[in-house]
């Protein structure tokens, strides 16, 4: 029962969150394209821009609300102010001079009066750009006095000016632009924008030594991907990352104590052979010579070399240390040994010729794949591209080929393809497994295709 209503739910859920999969799809797309790809600049992302986001809403709402409003309040209270003043003019006309008004405006008010003969109101200015004074005194004193005025809140920049026309002078009124708006509202905005730069500084800062860490386990990381020594990397930073540090530590110790153990036992088992292989040989060369006796001699030397070629093999590279090594001259040796060898060959390279290899490992690999072609075609041509990050080492050849469905089976251990092709060559079947091992001993691997010559085609591709 529940798990049918749980069915019934889930699927309901399916149903409704249809419509939303392409929009989701395409903004979690839109996002992998444009977002940035490494950790730390994301991290600025994530921090930057809630602040951006924040503060932009508050400067809105508070331009918006406290800004207008207080601006408002200013202009209404001065509007009074001066409606006042009208009145009390219009009303007690006894002050010929207007002295004393023109005295209570100044020292009670702080606004400067005078009043003049009566003329026509100038010209209206024409309206600031950013005109929130200007609206907004215009309209409270056209509330609050009713006649007709004229304004000028840009002409001098620490005052604003008001004429009124009254029945018989026109009043002038100076006042101080700062007791009509909130002029110094923009101190807010300042203050918030410099304390964010501070913050997100020292946010920055934190988080570099946050993601130092996480960028060293990387490299150690990589280099040891690539069989480069990985120096004495220390566990730092956050415990997660502390944690993945030391299992990588851990993980790093158990593959190497594996590959001693393998060697060690190998080498064990390939002495053990050797000796009794030897003391073969001895009884052997004290059995004189013979059809049968030869034929036994050739076994026990196939023996022998099968047993160098995996003793080989299960030593790997090794502690060979990684070095500078110039691959356009290693491939013109492997081409000149096909030459000698009695095969057509031609080679090219194209890059920067100086790429960090473990020397010896490498010439092995590339030396079993050439020595695959001169074994098994006429003529191979090799091609060598180092750029962006890449060394790629391509050797075709005009031989049978290997078949699409063994191209992986080829490169286990021993496996030989099509005997009859090559009885006699005396092959292991161990050098495309060797090869193998060695390009992903260097991070990287080996590939097989068919080659344009009508053969086979293996590439080798190593991270630089
Ligand atoms: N260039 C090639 N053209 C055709 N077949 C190939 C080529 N290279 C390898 N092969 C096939 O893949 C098999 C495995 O190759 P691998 O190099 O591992 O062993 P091998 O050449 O037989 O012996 P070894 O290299 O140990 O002396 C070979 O037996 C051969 O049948
Ligand atoms: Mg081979």
């Amino acid at each position: 029962m529940i798990a049918t209503i749980g069915h019934r739910i889930s699927t309901a859920l399916q149903v409704s969150t249809a419509p939303l999969r392409a929009p989701y799809r395409a903004a979690a797309g839109w996002l992998r394209r444009w977002a940035p790809k490494s950790l730390y600049p994301r991290t600025i992302l994530i921090i930057v821009l809630p602040m951006v986001l924040l503060q932009s809403v508050l400067a809105f709402m508070f331009m918006e609300r406290h800004w207008e409003t207080v601006t408002r309040r200013l202009s209404t209270a001065m509007a009074r102010e001066i409606s006042a003043l009208i009145t009390v003019i219009e009303t007690y006309p006894q002050d010929a001079d207007f002295e004393k008004i023109t005295a209570i405006a100044s020292d009670k008010l702080g606004l400067s009066i005078s009043l003049l003969p009566p003329a026509s109101l100038p010209a209206p200015r024409p309206k600031p750009f950013f005109d929130l004074l200007d609206r907004t005194l215009s309209g409270e004193i056209g509330r609050y006095v009713g006649k007709p005025f004229w304004i000028d809140t840009i002409g001098r920049s620490q005052f604003v000016e008001i004429r009124v026309k009254l029945d018989n002078h026109n009043m002038r009124i100076i006042a101080r632009r700062s007791q009509t708006y909130a002029s110094n509202s923009h101190i807010f905005l300042v203050w918030m924008i410099i304390t964010s730069l501070v913050l997100i500084t020292v946010a920055l800062l934190f988080l570099r030594n946050q993601i130092r860490p996480i960028i060293r386990l990387a490299d150690a990381a990589e280099s040891f991907g690539k069989g480069h020594p990985i120096g004495n990397f220390q566990p730092r930073g956050a415990r997660e990352v502390r944690r993945a540090a030391y299992a990588f530590i851990e993980m790093r110790r158990r593959i190497e104590r594996q590959i001693e153990q393998r060697t060690t036992m190998l080498a064990g088992v390939s002495h053990d052979l050797r000796t009794i292989l030897t003391r073969f040989r001895l009884q052997l060369a004290l059995l004189g010579t013979g059809p049968e006796i030869d034929e036994l001699r050739r076994d026990v030397d196939e023996m022998n070399t099968m047993l160098q070629a995996y003793l080989a093999f299960a030593r790997g590279d090794g502690d060979e240390q990684p070095d500078s090594v110039d691959i356009a001259l290693l491939i013109e040796d492997l081409e000149a040994d096909a030459e000698t060898a009695g095969r057509r060959a031609s080679s090219s390279f194209d890059g920067d010729p100086m790429v960090t290899v473990k020397p010896n490992a490498f010439r092995r690999c590339l030396t079993n794949l050439t020595g695959n072609a001169v074994r098994y075609a006429k003529s191979m041509r090799i091609t060598g591209k180092h750029s962006g990050g890449w060394l790629t080492v391509t050797i075709d050849d005009d031989g049978e080929g290997i078949p699409a469905s063994d191209r992986e089976t080829v490169f286990r251990p021993f496996f030989r393809l099509d005997a009859a092709r090559n009885q006699d060559e005396g092959g292991t079947g161990l050098g495309l497994s060797i090869a193998r091992d060695i390009a992903r001993g260097h991070g990287g691997d080996i590939t097989l295709s068919d080659s344009p010559m009508g053969g086979l085609r293996v590439m080798v591709r190593i991270p630089d």
